[in-house]
């Protein structure tokens, strides 16, 4: 399940690009278990309670969920607080090693308050909103994310 979290690409006056990438880099993945199906991006506003439902609705039926968009420091972001209330326990490995990578190609990734825990048996992952930080995470968090599924099973 993937959640574009962007003001203008739900008022229409953006197109989303993150999402639709992040839908092909797990399509495509040799990694990831091909059970893995994320569907295509729901789209929401920068808004908790907006965040919140789309994240619990989705919750009951997928193995993970990704957030992309609304983790920096902007008065609008506020996609990390949304995360935090519905997640139950944080993943603070997984954290540091999307962080951690991303601070490796880029210092600007410092700027990212980016959340990842589990809720029951989905891990919630939030990830930057630009194409590129996306790639970029996504290929951190690839290498663990069939192990990390099967834990949770
Ligand atoms: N992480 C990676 N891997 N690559 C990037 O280019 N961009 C950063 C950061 N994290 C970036 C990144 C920038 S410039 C910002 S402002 C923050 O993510 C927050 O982005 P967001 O508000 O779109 O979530």
């Amino acid at each position: 399940m993937l959640i574009s979290v962007s003001d203008s690409c739900h008022a229409g006056t953006r197109t989303d690009e993150s999402g639709p990438k992040l839908v092909e880099l797990v399509d495509t993945s040799q990694k990831v278990n091909a059970t893995v199906n994320v569907g295509s991006p729901t789209v929401v506003p920068d808004d908790v309670t907006a965040i919140q439902e789309a994240l619990l609705e989705n919750c009951k039926n997928s193995d993970v969920i990704i957030t992309t968009g609304g983790t920096g420091f902007s008065k609008r972001d506020v996609t990390p607080e949304a995360t935090l209330e519905i997640v139950e326990r944080r993943c603070s490995g997984l954290e540091i090693a999307m962080h951690t990578a991303s601070m490796r190609i880029t210092p600007m990734a410092a700027l990212s308050r980016a959340i990842i825990g589990i809720r029951g048996s989905t891990l919630i992952i939030n990830m930057p909103g630009s194409v590129k930080a996306v790639k970029e995470c996504w290929e951190a968090v690839e290498p663990v994310l069939n192990h990390a599924i099967a834990l949770l099973k």
